[in-house]
């Protein structure tokens, strides 16, 4: 099935045509997606980033007592400090040692970070399935089109059937400065929805800018989002 993904007539059609500037296998098996300069690997004292902080507002709509949340790319951990408490489960990835010793010494409750590439042949750890996937750069460090469609077969596979992967206009448009990172890996909302539509996802647009690629007959968003922009509109008119 997912050589299907991988290599199938879609998925060719579609790296043939619109993806042509991206290549198609790296060769890299062990640490693919890390050629980029260390200046964005470690997050740990940074700022949490405008994008993220947008998936987070959104987030903080819909997030339920037990949700499982996947934070791909922990940072500063910022969203485990805003979301973590008793029932719920939260699972960080990272690639950087700074980031991974700082998340777990911050002992919150449910919230474990594990190093572990996004593009690697590794299935995140954690339950089986997450109600939301959060990943504000997919294709910021990307290397090729194998490692691409591996991380979102992960990512899908382990989305409960109403779950979400969220992200960012930004965050998905961004590209690492390192020197000879590929432009192409800035991708557009619809770039990313066609890459989405290889796995049977559909996109969904939460905010001005945040998107979630979601399975087929999942959740139904409006009402959250309906009660967000009326709770919006009732601050307004108090203020
Ligand atoms: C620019 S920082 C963003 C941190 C945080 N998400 C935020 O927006 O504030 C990029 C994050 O992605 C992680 N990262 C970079 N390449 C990765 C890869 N191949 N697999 C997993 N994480 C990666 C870095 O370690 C870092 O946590």
């Amino acid at each position: 099935m997912m050589d299907q993904k991988l290599h199938g007539s879609e998925a060719e059609r579609l790296f043939s045509g619109r993806f042509a500037a991206l290549p198609t296998d790296c060769g890299q098996v062990c640490e693919p997606g890390t050629d980029e300069v260390e200046a964005w690997r470690d997050w740990t004292d940074r700022p949490t980033t405008e994008d993220q902080v947008r998936i987070e507002n959104v987030l903080a709509d819909l997030v339920r007592p037990s949700s499982r949340i996947l934070h791909v790319g922990v940072g500063n951990s910022g969203l485990a400090r805003r979301f973590a408490r008793p029932g719920r489960t939260i699972i960080g990835t990272t690639i950087s040692t700074a980031e991974l010793a700082h998340g777990n010494s911050l002992n919150l409750p449910g919230y474990a970070v594990h190093a572990l590439n996004k593009y690697g042949d590794t299935s995140p750890p954690g339950p089986a399935e997450f109600d939301f996937i959060v990943d504000n750069n997919p294709t910021a460090f990307g290397c090729c089109r194998t490692h691409l469609l591996q991380m979102l077969d992960h990512y899908q596979s382990r989305l409960a059937r109403d779950g979400l992967i969220l992200t960012d206009r930004k965050g998905l448009g961004w590209v690492t400065s390192a020197p000879g990172a590929n432009p192409r890996w800035a991708f557009s909302v619809e770039d990313w929805a066609q890459v989405g539509g290889l796995f049977g996802l559909r996109i969904e647009q939460l905010s001005d800018t945040v998107v979630a690629l979601a399975p087929p007959g999942g959740r139904v968003l409006r009402g959250p989002l309906l009660r967000r922009l009326a709770s919006r509109l009732r601050q307004r008119l108090a203020g």
